[in-house]
């Protein structure tokens, strides 16, 4: 027998018991006459306490990570740790067997470890031993788990696609792979489901979902891995508000049932308005700072140097920030203006800007003493861009205080082509098989630009977590936009023949979304690397750093 009970559950109510544990040795001691090892499994940690004879013996012999099996009695602890649930016993051990012998380790197996990113990597094994990292994996159990629960509870049948499969366009490449009965071709892996989950809709099942794997050559940072991996999800007869009504309350139950989090109503802006507003289209709205177009302002007050300016938008923030740290805003083609108490603090030249202009701005914008404007102008794009970039380095000074505050946006209404500069054609924003608003699709032929798509995007603190669409359901569209994405009728039909074909069978109207499920922990885990919450993760250059994967063959 290993084991009577596991190394953390042991407590007061088993004092004088006999019991055998197995489990680490995370820590040892020796204090003379009394020596002391902490001895760790999945479960916790107990102390253990050797007798004189045992300490002679077989203490010497074991060094930390040495995995031992202990027979002993609970004892009570003189010296009480109140942060572990055994922190109040000791096993006095009578006998100690070494199951196996470890290495010395390369790094602390603590939750403050020593070791750098790329050695844990590598020993990523050991690395799972340390608490930090096997509650990463608990969660990911956990709001795997929930989505299970929920989405079957709604009805959604959980479907497994394959990933052999031929080549969809999602934005990336794909990885290719090679087949030993058939040389010349090769198989490429899945970059998601979305044809086959469009596929079982038009099988006439209502509502898929599975949790799958994922795989892009792409480069990799600290939200994308090559491998991933995604909540994907499906419904027949839907509209856009059915999808963002269901998964406002599916993400809403998450955050709930996880964190214990209750989330207000989502926003929803469309995608002009979210560049428009925010400069970007995957918004951090947790502190705010909206921009306010000043161009008006600036007319009707006459400011002279800025009435010039094609465009001039600014910002206020409530938040405490440093200035001076701020690196854009040393650039050019922009100021503040910060209301410090009784007196106004400007950063723009005195001759240019006198306190009058500072009160045309401060009044207008309301300020409160703590607030700071930041007023940007210049070419309409390029004013955005530098508020943008301001926002952004706020934001990201304010965020390390302030993981704790979700604020989602669906952002909807994406275009659905931009021009491919490379190529010198048009692609999908979201991808090819997303449904063109109806208003739109006259513009195909002239303004493809101009269409606007039946999609929406899930953003969570700046992060994009879900993605997903309306999706076309009729042949005509579907084989108008693959021709404006330059495919020819020979390239259509030998590439998605077979899917043209299948939405002759009676199409259902049909959309869905996918969440990305990596992003979703390491959000509401408030830690923006999603490696952390990957079992064994691929490095930024796309390398398993432990089997040193990929490799050449033999
Ligand atoms: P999309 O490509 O936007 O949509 O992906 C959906 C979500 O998956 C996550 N994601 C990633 N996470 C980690 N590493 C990556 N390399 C990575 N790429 C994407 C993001 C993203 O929002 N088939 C469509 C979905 C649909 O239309 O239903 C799709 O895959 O969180």
């Amino acid at each position: 027998m290993y084991r009577t009970h596991n190394c953390g559950e042991l407590c007061k109510k088993d004092l004088g018991k006999e019991v055998i544990l197995s489990g680490w040795i995370q820590k040892k001691r020796n204090l003379g006459s009394l020596c002391f090892i902490d001895i760790r499994d999945y479960f916790g940690i107990t102390q253990l306490i050797f007798s004189k004879k045992l300490v002679n013996e077989k203490f010497p012999l074991v060094e930390k990570e040495f995995l031992i099996k202990i027979k002993g009695k609970v004892v009570e602890r003189s010296s009480v740790n109140y942060n572990i649930p055994t922190g109040k016993i000791e096993v006095l051990v009578s006998k100690l067997e070494i199951l196996n012998s470890s290495l010395p380790i390369p790094f602390t197996i603590e939750n403050k470890t020593d070791g750098n990113e790329k050695i844990r990597m590598i020993y990523r094994y050991l690395d799972i031993r340390r608490n930090p990292m096997k509650n990463n994996l608990i969660i990911r159990h956990l709001i795997s788990l929930e989505t299970r629960n929920f989405l079957s509870k709604n009805g959604f049948l959980e479907i497994e696609t394959p990933i052999l499969i031929n080549p969809t366009p999602e934005g990336a490449r794909s990885f290719i792979v090679p087949y030993r009965k058939n040389i010349r071709k090769y198989y490429a892996l899945a970059q998601s489901p979305q044809l086959f989950k469009q596929l079982l809709m038009i099988g006439g099942i209502d509502k898929y979902f599975q949790i799958a794997k994922c795989f892009r050559d792409e480069d990799s940072r600290s939200n994308r891995q090559i491998e991933f991996t995604q909540i994907d999800c499906e419904m027949s007869f839907v509209e856009v508000n059915d999808i963002l009504f269901f998964f406002e309350n599916f993400i809403k139950h998450l955050f709930k049932k996880i964190k214990n989090i209750q989330l207000e109503s989502f926003p929803c802006i469309s995608y002009d308005d979210s560049i428009k507003i925010y400069g970007t289209d995957s918004p951090d709205i947790r502190f705010g700072m909206p921009f306010i177009e000043l161009t008006d302002l600036v007319q009707k007050k006459n400011i002279s140097f800025l009435k010039e300016q094609k465009s001039v938008i600014g910002m206020k923030c409530h938040n405490q920030i440093n200035i001076s740290k701020l690196k854009e805003i040393k650039c050019g083609n922009v100021f503040w203006i910060k209301n410090s108490l009784n007196k106004m603090l400007f950063s723009s030249n005195p001759d240019l800007f006198n306190n009058k202009i500072v009160k045309i701005f401060i009044s207008f914008f309301q300020t409160n003493p703590g607030d700071c404007l930041f007023i940007s102008y210049g070419e309409e794009q390029e004013s955005r861009e530098k508020l943008k970039k301001i926002r952004s380095e706020i934001i990201n000074f304010l965020n390390s205080e302030n993981t704790k505050i979700f604020k989602p946006i669906w952002i909807k209404d994406l275009p659905l082509f931009e021009w491919d500069t490379k190529y010198k054609k048009y692609k999908s924003v979201h991808h090819p098989f997303t449904c063109p608003k109806e208003e739109d699709i006259h513009f195909l032929e002239k303004y493809p630009e101009k269409i606007k798509s039946k999609s929406y995007d899930l953003i969570i603190n700046g992060v994009e977590i879900g993605s997903g669409s309306i999706r076309i359901h009729k042949k005509s569209i579907q084989n108008l936009i693959f021709k404006h994405l330059g495919l020819s009728k020979n390239e259509i039909e030998s590439k998605f023949g077979f899917f043209i074909e299948a939405l002759e069978y009676g199409t259902p109207p049909h959309g869905g979304i996918a969440f990305g499920l990596d992003r979703l922990i390491s959000i509401l885990e408030g830690n923006n690397d999603i490696k952390n919450f990957i079992a064994f993760p691929k490095n930024n250059y796309g390398k398993d750093m432990m089997t040193k994967a990929p490799s050449y063959l033999e």
